[in-house]
């Protein structure tokens, strides 16, 4: 067993930790002791189960516990399927005091938190995240909910998790494009709000390729301090947790316009930056230097940088349609430079038809 970081996520009554190691999953020893009732439920899928079910199994004997594996995908990301987890909870007899245990990335995370908020009102739940963009971002924050035909996240509920066991090894098996996706969350705590972390990234880009083990370590451990100091500072987004939507705008247009599952959300979220880098020196208010800066990380990281083509109407009409907009106006997170982003209202369109249309 590898030495173990904690962070935590201060919250007063409902703080939690964030363990972050090799080999986490395995040491039952400290996550078994947040588990309060008799009752577990761990929510996983078909891909995952497989590697990683029976070491996150072998830590629950002596609770009443049962598994249930989804078919793997965001298009599983459904309410018919948090039914499935009220099913499996009923056959369990789980009581108010059971525990759900979500074991994968960002969908299962999601969708198991959200069957844990609505479950008899709300029960607590464990984050065993199984992608870097699952441990840095989606795991720590509270965040849960499904996906309608509608639209994406449209249904959810705000519900932090009892805490997140971040096994850094469950990432050897990865596949490579998702490990670089996840990648461009890492850089977005360090555009959004560190120069310091930036730089680091700089300079420790080849050893992330190479999945070094101390380096992966650190910019996962930065990455959720970053997190749990925003959720901590403002857990219902009234105000910085909208940071965290650098580039997020631009991606969620682009992912909508070319079809979801073209772009991974992190690829759309690298490109999604860059564009935001550009508006925001395209305003006047950030340098070029900076908006290439953040480009050559990003490419440096295996990452795309520009869009691929799409018409800038349907961007801008999908931009319109996003949950930060008020009042029919273009609200976007942009930035001054590298390490400080800013909510800006009252976009000018005709600037952003500029950038989108290269
Ligand atoms: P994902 O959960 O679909 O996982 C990506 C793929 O990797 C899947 O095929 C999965 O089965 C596979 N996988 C997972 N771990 C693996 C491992 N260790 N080895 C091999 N394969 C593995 O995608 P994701 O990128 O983790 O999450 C995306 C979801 O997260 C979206 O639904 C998005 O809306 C949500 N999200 C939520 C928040 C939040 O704050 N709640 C933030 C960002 C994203
Ligand atoms: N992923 C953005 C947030 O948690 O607020």
């Amino acid at each position: 067993m590898n030495m173990t970081t904690t962070v935590d996520v201060a919250l007063g009554a409902r703080s939690y930790p964030i363990w972050i190691g090799a080999g986490s999953l395995a040491d039952a020893v400290r996550w078994r002791g947040i588990i309060r009732g008799r009752h577990v439920l761990v929510v996983t899928n078909a891909t995952i189960a497989p590697l990683y079910l029976g070491r996150v199994q072998a830590g629950l004997q002596g609770f009443a516990h049962a598994a249930l594996i989804l078919p793997d995908g965001e298009a599983h990301k459904t309410l018919a399927n948090c039914a499935a987890v009220f099913d499996a909870l009923t056959a369990l007899g789980a009581s108010r005091d059971a525990t759900i245990i979500a074991l994968g990335g960002g969908v299962i995370g999601d969708l198991a938190g959200f069957a844990a908020a609505c479950w008899m009102r709300g029960i607590q739940f464990v984050q065993m995240p199984t992608t870097l963009l699952a441990m840095v971002d989606s795991s720590v924050g509270g965040k849960t909910g499904v996906n309608l035909a509608a639209g994406k996240n449209l249904v959810g509920a705000f519900h932090q998790p009892r805490a997140v066991v971040i096994d850094t090894d469950t990432l050897a098996t990865l596949p490579p494009r998702e490990y670089r996706a996840g990648l461009a969350e890492v850089v977005k705590y360090g555009a959004i709000g560190d120069v310091i972390f930036f730089e680091w990234l700089e300079t420790h880009a080849n050893a992330l390729n190479a999945r070094d083990s101390t380096a992966l370590a650190e910019a996962i451990a930065a990455s959720c301090r970053h997190k749990a100091g925003v959720v901590a500072r403002d857990e219902h987004e009234h105000g910085e947790r909208a940071l965290l939507n650098f580039g997020h705008t631009f991606a969620h247009a682009l992912e909508t316009e070319t079809g979801y599952g073209t772009l991974l959300h992190g690829e759309a979220v690298a490109i999604g930056m860059v564009l935001a880098a550009r508006l925001s020196a395209d305003l006047g208010r950030a340098s070029n230097l900076d908006t290439d800066r953040l480009a050559a990380l990003l490419a440096a990281l295996g990452l795309p940088v520009a869009p691929p083509r799409c018409d800038p109407d349907h961007l801008i009409a999908h931009m319109r349609l996003d949950k930060k907009n008020l009042g029919g106006r273009l609200h976007l997170i942009l930035w001054r430079g590298v390490g400080y982003a800013e909510i800006v209202a009252d976009v000018d369109e005709m600037t952003i038809r500029a950038v989108l249309a290269g």
